[in-house]
């Protein structure tokens, strides 16, 4: 039996603004297993970032957990003081920011950032550290590794930044590492660079990865399992083959439907519309005022979980035994006629294109990296303290590197 390591359920987050309450999660279900990759996939605002900061207690001051659990190795981090929570960050959770550059302190040698969380969380000698984090810099392909610890960040290229991140994450041997976009800011080939090596990384060191984009597209090459998120819910769930050749929910459709690939004919359709105002989500199914297959139901009830397969669910009304046969687009039917050859034992990987494709960038999901959502105004802060540094620590450490 595959084994979770961790269980979240009916997670409900709401901010408090000045224009009211922003129900940013909606309840909330999913698991991670021991050793897999799970890809949470949503456009920009879907609340895959509030999810994951709530796993790692990271979240703003003026976050209110509605309710619901996040279960970490028998107990409830929500129930977690920040004291517990310290020792768990960078040690047992680990997460990887989307901007390599805000996660790296500008003014402490690379070297330092990494064994810093291994003295900090291991039983460690300081010279054992630094042996321990040249064998890290190695392992995510930093040349001459050893020599490059006494390098700054800005002498490294935006990759080579992003790998150190990875480092500094899996510097502790983290049971899960969570990749809050971690390609994002970096170009096509080196996404697919680090991509590589993330996957590669998970083959060596057995950890398991909350791996979160916004970009369907590269999510093949990297997840076993997907949930794809939409106004603070998440709508399907299920394996990377049934997400990408059965997929049942209308949002998911209008994911594939505007994900590039190597056989695409003509203009890549987008999703028209705008997600919902979640300071005041609507009543019935959120997609509904967006989708060609809103029923008169989707208005007024929201639709429950329905199971397709064991592992496989999705939240539409379509899936109710008396919803009307519909006709889904095109490339949706391509892809079932897909599953059909899988389920029938044919290998059909091998000639389909888009696994292979990083996709550059996703029309519909424009304005994604502007993650300004006033969440902070420190990111470094942010970051150390997802490494398990107190922020303070920073200066006294930066300028003493400084000055060496
Ligand atoms: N500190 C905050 N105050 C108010 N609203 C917030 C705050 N943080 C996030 N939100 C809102 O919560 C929702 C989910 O945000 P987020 O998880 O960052 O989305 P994603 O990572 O999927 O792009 C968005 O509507 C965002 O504006
Ligand atoms: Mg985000």
């Amino acid at each position: 039996m595959t084994e979770r390591i961790l269980d979240v359920n009916d997670l409900r987050i709401s901010f408090d603004t000045y224009s009211g309450e922003v129900q940013a999660i909606r309840g909330v279900d999913f698991h991670l297993n021991k050793g897999e990759t799970l890809a949470i996939v949503g456009e920009s605002g879907s609340g895959k970032s509030v999810t994951v900061r709530s796993i790692m207690k990271l979240l703003a001051n003026n976050a209110m957990i509605k309710g619901g659990e996040i279960n970490f190795e028998g107990s409830n981090i929500l129930e977690k003081t920040d004291k517990e929570m310290q020792k768990i960050r960078g040690k047992d959770i680990a997460m990887i920011f989307q901007d390599p550059m805000t996660s790296l302190n500008p003014v402490i040698k690379i070297g330092k950032q990494i064994a810093e969380p291994i003295i900090l969380h291991q039983d460690m000698s300081k010279s054992q550290a630094y042996e321990r984090a040249a064998e890290i810099l190695e392992l995510v392909g930093i040349p001459n590794a050893k020599q490059r610890m006494n390098n700054y960040p800005h002498q490294f290229s935006g990759g080579q930044r992003q790998r150190i991140v990875i480092a500094i994450a899996l510097a502790c041997n983290p049971k899960i590492l969570i990749a809050d976009e971690p390609t994002t800011a970096l170009d096509v080939t080196i996404q697919a660079q680090i991509l590589e090596l993330m996957k590669k990384l998970q083959d060596k060191i057995e950890t398991s990865i909350i791996f979160i984009t916004h970009d369907l597209g590269v999510v093949a090459n990297v997840a076993d399992r997907v949930a794809v998120m939409y106004a603070g819910e998440i709508v399907e769930e299920g394996s990377v083959d049934e997400i990408f050749y059965n997929p049942q929910h209308p949002y998911t459709w209008g994911l594939i439907g505007s994900m590039p690939t190597l056989d695409t004919e003509g203009e890549l359709i987008s999703i028209p519309g705008t997600p919902p105002d979640l300071l005041d989500p609507p009543q019935g199914d959120a997609f509904a005022i967006r989708s060609d297959y809103a029923m008169e139901i989707d208005f007024k009830e929201a639709p429950p979980m329905f199971a397709v397969t064991e592992s496989h669910r999705a939240k539409t009304w379509l899936l109710h035994p008396d919803a009307p046969e519909v006709d889904p687009p095109a490339e949706i039917k391509r892809r079932y006629a897909i599953y059909q050859d899988l389920q029938a034992g044919k290998d059909v990987h091998s000639n389909q294109g888009f696994e292979e494709i990083i996709s550059e960038d996703n029309s519909i999901m424009t304005g994604e990296d502007q993650e300004n959502d006033s969440q902070s105004n420190d990111p470094y802060a942010e970051n150390l303290a997802a490494t398990g540094l107190d922020p303070d620590v920073r200066t006294s450490l930066g300028e003493e590197d400084l000055h060496e």
